[in-house]
């Protein structure tokens, strides 16, 4: 049998998920939601499903066994415990919330209900990071170097909003905190340092490009950020971000570990030492993350490789550098984040 599949928040990210489930053998879209209803009757009209404008309508009209969220950070925590509460599983796009309340009260519903969650980290199911972990595992990790610089700032309103978006740190460079963690094992402090080196405001008559923006009105959010992780292991980590527009999309890590240097460039691994090799990310990698959440659902067996807890995890460490810079610079610990 099919799993009956809605979309809620129907916008640019949920366009990738709904391409990969519009022929999936596995799935039945049966609802699009969006708080602007003519993105859910677009998407109905081009995917499937019915449209809606309220998450609880399409709940209880269409009663499905799972739903993709795909909202902004900001806009999460009520949809969540709706679907939980009626036993509907969830694949939550990353970050999964804005801020720590909303993040551990969803984990305290997800524990209650026991329902199957999936987070959208989809660079720890691509090829190239598996091999990395399994390398790293048996190895002391010394130094975990992380860096995330997108050229610009991404079209959706809430992006340059601190209170909406979370700033690059919560929004973007959550991918390799995330993938930080799978790599290396939990964080245990975070300490951080925020810039904002150029002047966004809009020169007369400046006409934004097709693609990421040079320009915002009402940008309000750093955009250079550095930190220093400590592991729980010992090792040490760092992550620069920048959205300083500039021309390439560009991330990655290097890890140093006893007798092996790992280089990760998106989700391509390559690895010297010891032992040498590379490995590609693997064709479509960036689908496989929903693609194991479909098949947890239809199988019953709710085992997914990044449940609801990893999101509150990863999002923690984004968070503590920001409290971090709140304090005047000293590490913060994530265990005080995170319930
Ligand atoms: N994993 C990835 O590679 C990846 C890539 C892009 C975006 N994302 C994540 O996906 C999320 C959405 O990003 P996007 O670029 O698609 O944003 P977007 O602004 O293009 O789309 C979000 C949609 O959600 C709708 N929405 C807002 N509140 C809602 C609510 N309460 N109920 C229903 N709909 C609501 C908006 O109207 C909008 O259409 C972000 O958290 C982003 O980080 C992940």
């Amino acid at each position: 049998m099919s799993v009956r599949l809605g979309f809620i928040g129907t916008g640019g990210i949920a366009r990738r998920h709904l391409t990969n489930c519009k022929d999936h053998p596995d799935v039945e879209i049966v609802g699009q939601c969006d708080v602007v209803l003519e993105r859910a009757q677009a998407a109905a009209t081009e995917f499937g499903g019915n449209a809606y404008q309220s998450a609880e309508d399409l709940y209880d009209k269409e009663k499905p066994d799972a739903v993709v969220l795909c909202t902004p950070p900001f806009a999460h925590g009520d949809l969540e415990e709706g679907a939980a509460r009626r036993g509907i599983h969830f694949f939550v796009e990353k970050p999964v919330a804005i801020d720590m309340a909303m993040a551990n009260r969803v984990q305290r519903v997800v524990e209650e209900t026991g329902i199957t969650t999936q987070v959208g980290y989809m660079f720890r199911l691509a090829e190239g990071p598996k091999k990395a972990r399994e390398l790293l595992a048996t190895r002391a990790v010394a130094m975990v170097q992380a860096h995330y610089y997108m050229p610009g700032l991404p079209g959706p309103s809430w992006w340059p909003k601190m209170a909406l978006g979370g700033g690059q740190l919560v929004e973007q460079a959550t991918h390799m905190l995330d993938l930080g963690r799978f790599l290396a094992g939990d964080v245990k402090s975070v300490t951080g340092r925020t810039a904002r080196v150029r002047d966004w405001t809009p020169p007369a008559g400046y006409e934004p490009a097709p693609g990421l923006l040079k320009y915002a009105d009402g940008f309000e959010i750093p955009d250079t950020t550095g930190l220093v992780m400590e592991y729980e292991s010992g090792a040490l980590g760092t992550l620069s971000c920048s959205m300083v527009p500039q021309a390439a999309w560009d991330n990655g890590f290097k890890v140093v570990a006893d007798g092996l240097l790992v280089t990760l460039e998106g989700a391509t691994a390559r690895w010297v030492g010891d032992e040498e090799g590379n490995l590609p990310a693997g064709a479509n990698w960036a689908n496989y993350v929903l693609d194991e959440f479909i098949a947890a659902v239809k199988d019953g067996t709710g085992k997914t490789s990044v449940p609801y807890i990893e999101g509150v995890k990863s999002l923690a460490v984004s968070l503590a550098g920001y409290e971090s810079v709140k304090r005047g610079g000293g590490p913060v610990e994530i265990a005080e984040l995170v319930d």
